[in-house]
């Protein structure tokens, strides 16, 4: 019976993939082991057929029994523990949600509904690396399928409104904090219904530009603002994340050879866990919308096309409204003024599920699938 590992389950995305997973019933025809870097003896999470006691995350020895592994550790775990995991000569499984190997030319980044093929060739040509996409990516990609199936895309934008999940857990708390002190400095003005707008303003801006606000993650006010920075800066001129943006959309693709050039904005915003996209994208051909709207739908079962309606656009194109759920909402299509050509739609994901957790869930089920035959 295969043996899988897991590392960083208590996390963030961890738990999600945990919760994910029992929803699913995928604890079922093999062995669990849990392992952690500070919990190593205590009882394990009582799921499916599993070893009693949390193993040790830094033992190699006991890693290298493993099958398959999966990580939500982080990248500093990656770096610190794969490479010597592989010198001590494991043949294993490594799934990750961490960015450290994605580029690296022997792992396949995932996205089974989008790039199911480049997963199995590589499995059948004995890779053994599975990195979870950039989550702004694989919510794009879940979305615009339909349109990069059919090699509609001559180039794109994404000018991103990314959620305070995809800096951390201590980053949605911060905002919550952020929030909470607005509230609290603004409850009496705001119970006076007499209270002149330009004071509550200007109590707003004094409560996020003092000194005591809390900002000590994000390094600026996030709530009642937002911040167009998100990761490093990097040699081209655009942040890291946008520059995840065109290279690891074209490697899930498997089309590095003739890529297809993106580039955007990438902006943080006072969303909890959804990030959210506009596009501008530059079709190939003059295709009807209508005729795009049935190629987006049609592409995977997650995608909801919304017509371009104010009322349904309230309802469901939002991040309060799609936030927990694996639905990717895309809406707003539209031709743009520039031409026939243009093309804009507006996209939301839960960056938890589908851009970090779910991906990973579902390479375990096909990789488990290909070595049980
Ligand atoms: N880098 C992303 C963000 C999340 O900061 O929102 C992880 O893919």
């Amino acid at each position: 019976m295969l043996k899988v590992g897991f590392i960083g389950w208590r996390g963030m995305v961890g738990s999600v993939l945990m919760e994910r997973m029992q929803a699913e019933d995928d604890f079922h025809g093999f062995e669990s082991f849990f392992f952690s870097t500070s919990q190593a003896g205590k009882p394990a999470p009582q799921l499916g057929l599993h070893e009693p006691l949390v193993q040790d995350a830094t033992n190699i020895n006991l890693l290298a029994q493993m099958d398959i592994i999966v990580s939500c550790q982080g990248g500093t775990y990656t770096q610190a523990y794969f490479g010597r995991l592989r010198k001590a000569g494991w043949k294993g499984y490594w799934i990750d949600a961490a960015s450290t190997l994605r580029m690296e030319p022997d792992s396949v980044i995932v996205l089974d509904p989008v790039n199911r093929q480049v997963i199995e060739k590589a499995l059948a040509k004995g890779i053994k690396e599975y990195i979870g996409g950039n989550c702004t990516v694989s919510l794009m990609l879940m979305a615009l399928g339909g349109l990069f199936a059919n090699d509609l895309i001559e180039w794109m934008t994404s000018m991103t409104y990314q959620a305070a999940s995809g800096a951390g857990a201590q980053n949605m708390r911060e905002l919550v904090a952020q929030m909470a002190a607005i509230g609290n400095g603004c409850a009496e003005l705001l119970s006076q219904p007499s209270t002149a707008i330009a004071e509550l303003d200007r109590r707003v801006s004094q409560i996020v530009t003092s000194r005591q606000f809390p900002i000590d993650r994000f390094g600026a006010p996030l709530a009642a603002s937002l911040i167009p920075w998100i990761d490093r800066p990097m040699d081209t001129g655009q942040t890291r994340e946008e520059w995840k943006g065109y290279v690891e959309t074209n490697k899930i693709l498997d089309r590095t050879d003739n890529p297809i050039p993106i580039d955007g904005l990438c902006v943080r915003i006072g969303a909890m866990r959804c990030h959210s996209q506009a596009f501008t994208i530059k079709l190939k051909k003059d295709v009807a919308t209508k005729e795009i709207e049935q190629l987006l739908a049609s592409h995977n079962r997650w995608v909801q096309v919304l017509p371009d309606e104010k009322e349904i656009t309230l309802a469901k194109l939002s991040p309060a409204a799609v936030s927990g759920t694996l639905e990717v909402p895309i809406g707003r299509i539209r031709k743009l003024n520039m031409g026939p050509c243009y093309l804009t739609a507006f996209s939301v994901g839960d960056q938890l599920l589908w851009g970090a957790a779910e991906p990973l869930r579902r390479v375990l089920r096909i990789i488990r699938d290909y070595l049980e035959g």
